[in-house]
């Protein structure tokens, strides 16, 4: 999978870990905070990822602030974007399962490196359900669409 990981100072040390890990499990990983320019505030980098999934440039985002919601909050603005921040095993299987999380949150300040890395590997590795959540996802689209906000 192609994965775009971004943070602000608060998720920089979880970041740089997180990059390594990603790479173990053989992810191709583009560091969006690397080629950031003068700015480290979160709607920035939570925009440029997010812009890289909602046009199909990486297969998925990895956000990263003090609480992940920040960054959740931003991501979700962009057209074809699902973002939630995730703390356990469970958030990040349901995400997958029920909610085709394409934008993962993490709070660098409450989930340490371990849970991230647990978090992260769950959340790879399960499937979308389809079926009846594939509908609920249609209606989340086409909110974007009716407000005139459609995928890029
Ligand atoms: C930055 O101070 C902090 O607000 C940010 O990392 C994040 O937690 C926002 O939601």
């Amino acid at each position: 999978m192609r994965i775009a990981v971004g943070s602000d100072h608060r998720g920089a040390e979880l970041r740089s870990k997180l990059i390594d890990f990603l790479r173990q499990l053989d992810q191709v990983v583009i560091d969006a905070t690397e080629n950031a320019s003068e700015t480290d505030d979160y709607p920035d980098i939570a925009e440029a990822v997010a812009r890289k999934v909602s046009s199909q440039e990486v297969d998925r985002g990895i956000l990263i602030c003090g609480t992940g919601l920040g960054m959740c909050i931003v991501a979700n603005k962009i057209p074809g974007v699902r973002a939630a921040p995730c703390f356990d095993d469970l958030s990040a299987e349901m995400s997958r399962r029920h909610n085709d999380l394409n934008v993962l949150c993490l709070s660098g300040d409450m989930v340490a490196e371990k849970l991230a890395d647990r978090i992260v590997e769950i959340w790879l590795k399960t499937p979308f359900e389809g079926g009846r959540h594939a509908r609920r996802i249609q209606k989340i689209a086409s909110l974007e669409n009716r407000d005139g906000n459609a995928k890029e």
